[in-house]
Formats: structure tokens, sequence, C-alpha cells
């Protein structure tokens, strides 16, 4: 009997385990120590971020992202619609009203021209957002650079929203690092991992260290340690002990970034001959770390029998995002496609399917993989 092939599971290297015992020994066991601080130099050095506060979440990252950027009940953000829900929730944790983009076809990532648009009609209208989130999809930059550039004509901050995309490249910069600040996930799922974990990063050391506040509820500086506030905090700092996982993990990260890689590349060769598939392309820029094969098919109906089958060879695959415009939580939310004929990331929707990643795939489990998707396409 097989046993599940799964999407993207937890990949650890071995030195976590020595490295969590070490706390234990310790006694770190709280949202502060050695390794969470640790774990955060190391961090900013990796990206090139400059700084780095290390959170319980990618979503707590995001939301804290907000609150520092000044994001006030009423304000517009604008927001990739292809992307996870995450990455939208926090507009409405801070009482904002989102405004969504569509992807380019070329990148899956958020649109340049539309978001070029947008802009500038909100600026005719009075209503210039306060916050633009580019999301890095499924391990792909997005094109940050030309983003960035908008986003300052428009006086515009920037969140380079790279939950999905630690490691990916925009020519030699990594994302994360564009903008004003930058958000990562350690999720389970993600190319690394803390079991559950994000971090915040960005150039600019007080925000950092405003968002190291905020996190940690807080707490006015008193010198004997009373508990008074002026701003609402949040506990939203990560363990000290999954911050030892992480510094395990980001010793692999360049490993696990080849690998998948690897991984994507051989199902592209492998499957070259069916011409109904369409790879997520490769943005003509950077790096793609690939966290995630996806494609497309034909059609939803071929997309949808395609997860079926796999279902039955034991074999977990996941549509492709369904995006922001579309959920029900997000009705009536205005939306820039594309162009006006081409609503790219609906289409990525129907069609488009994520395909087992996870950088411990076997070669064996692959070719399982391969040989279903073989016997799909009969
Ligand atoms: C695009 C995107 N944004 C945000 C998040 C949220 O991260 P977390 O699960 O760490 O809160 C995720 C993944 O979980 C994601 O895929």
């Amino acid at each position: 009997m097989s046993t599940r092939i799964l999407l993207s599971p937890p990949h650890m290297s071995g030195e976590e385990r020595t490295l969590v015992g070490k706390v234990f020994d310790s006694n770190w066991i709280a949202p502060a120590g050695p390794d969470l601080d640790a774990f955060e130099e190391e961090l900013a050095e990796f990206t090139g971020a400059g700084h780095a506060c290390a959170l319980s979440s990618g979503t707590a990252a995001i939301h804290l992202a907000l609150q520092l950027l000044g994001v006030r009940p009423g304000d517009r953000v604008i927001c990739s619609s292809q992307t996870f829900v995450a990455s939208a929730n926090p507009i409405l944790m801070c009482g904002a009203i989102p405004v969504f983009v569509d992807s380019d076809p070329q990148t899956w990532c958020m649109s340049v021209p539309a978001l070029e648009r947008i802009l500038a009609r909100m600026e005719g209208e009075g209503c210039t957002p306060r916050v633009c989130i580019a999301v890095s999809l499924y391990g792909q930059a997005a094109d940050l650079p030309a983003i960035d550039a908008l986003c300052k004509r428009y006086g515009v901050k920037l969140l380079d929203e790279a939950a999905e995309a630690l490691g990916a490249k925009h020519g030699s910069q990594m994302a994360g690092t564009f903008g004003d600040l930058g958000v990562y996930s350690f999720n389970g799922n993600k190319i690394i991992t803390t079991s559950g974990g994000g971090a915040l990063v960005g150039s600019d050391p007080s925000l950092i260290e405003r968002a190291r506040f905020l996190a940690t509820q807080a707490r006015d500086p008193s010198p004997i340690g009373a508990y008074e506030h002026s701003a609402q905090g949040f506990n939203y700092r990560m363990s000290n002990i999954l911050a030892a996982v992480g510094r395990g993990q980001l010793k692999v990260l360049e490993q696990r970034v080849e690998r998948r890689r690897e991984i994507f590349a051989h199902y592209r060769d492998a499957l070259h001959e069916i011409e109904r598939i369409t790879w997520m392309p490769d943005a003509p820029y950077g790096r793609a770390t690939r966290w995630l094969t996806c494609c497309l098919m034909d059609n939803n109906e071929e997309r949808d029998r395609l997860i079926h089958h796999l279902d039955k060879d034991l074999i977990e695959s996941r549509p492709v995002w369904k995006p922001m415009h579309l959920q029900p939580l997000f009705a009536g939310c205005t939306y820039e496609p594309h162009d006006p004929d081409n609503d790219v990331s609906a289409r990525l929707f129907n069609d488009g399917v994520c395909l087992p990643s996870g950088s411990s795939l076997t070669a064996s489990e692959q070719a399982r993989v391969i040989e279903s998707i073989h016997s799909f396409f009969g």
C-alpha cells in the first residue's frame, strides 16, 4: 500500500532537534531569548533586509506592517487579488478598505499596468491608497522595482509580501527587501518552517524596533518594569524555541531552493509532450524558488478531474488560490483586471493546479505523480 504524497510537508535538516535541545537546557522557553535574537540577525543577513523581527505568523507580520505604515480605519489598501486570504485579512483587521489588482500572465504576480491604472484613477478620485501589498506568489518575485517606482510616484507605501517567496530574487535582490517593509512566513508548508511563524523585515531600524514594541503588548519603558501602555499592542512575538528551529532551517534554505527548482524542472521535462499543460512561467528577471510547482489545465472541468484522479492515487494537489475579488468575504470590493477583457487571476484559479513540490519528495514519489498524470491524459 502506497503512502499519501503531500503537497509541501515540513523538511527538517536534523540540526533543529539539537538546537531545540539546547533551548531546553538553557530554559529560554519564552517569546524572548538568544535564539530569537540570533534568528533575526541571521535572517536579516541572509536576505540583505537590514533588520528583522520574528513573529508568531506571517499574518501577524502583515497586520503589524499595516499598522506601522499608518493604515487607519477607512483608508484604502491595494492588494494582489491572486493570493491566499491571509494577505488581505489584515486590511480588514485595520478597518481599512481593500482594493484588488489582477495578475500579469507572464509572472502570475501583480500586474504593473493594472496597478498604474488604478493608482491614477484613485488619485483622480481623491482616495489615494495608503499602502500597496504586492504578493510574490508561489516563490516567484513580483516585478517589485516597477511596483516600487509606481508607489513612490503616487506617494503610496509598499509592503513586499513575500510570505511564499523567501529565497526568491528579482535581479540579485531578495523578494521581501523591496519597498518600506517585507514579510515572510514560516508556516508548516513553506520552503523553510518553524511550524508556525513569520517575520517582518526592513531597512529602517526604527520601524523594526517599533514592530518589536507593538508585538509585545506595547509596554512603555519604566525603570521598575511597571505596566503602562500608551499604544495598542499585540501578543505577536515568536517563541525562542521556534526561533531555534528557524536557525536550523535557515542553514539549509539554499539547498531547499535548489531542490524545489529541480523538482519543477523534472515535472516540466517529464511531461513536456502533454500540450494541454501550461507551466507557471518564469518571470524574465531573477530567480523563482518554485515553492510550489503550478500549472494550468486546458479548462476548469479537466483541472477538477485531474485533482480527483491524483487523489485516488493518494497524491495531494490543490487548485491555485481563488482570487480575493471572487471571494464572498470581499464581495463589492474594487478590482482592476490586467486589461478590461482579461481577468487573469480568475483564469489561473479556474484552470490552475499545484503539484506535490516538497523538498523531501523522493525520486520515486515524483515518478508516481508523473505516472499518475500520464495515465490521466491517457
Ligand atoms: C501569500 C501568503 N500570505 C500570507 C500567508 C500567511 O502566513 P502565516 O500562515 O504564517 O500567517 C501565507 C501562508 O500561509 C501566504 O501564502
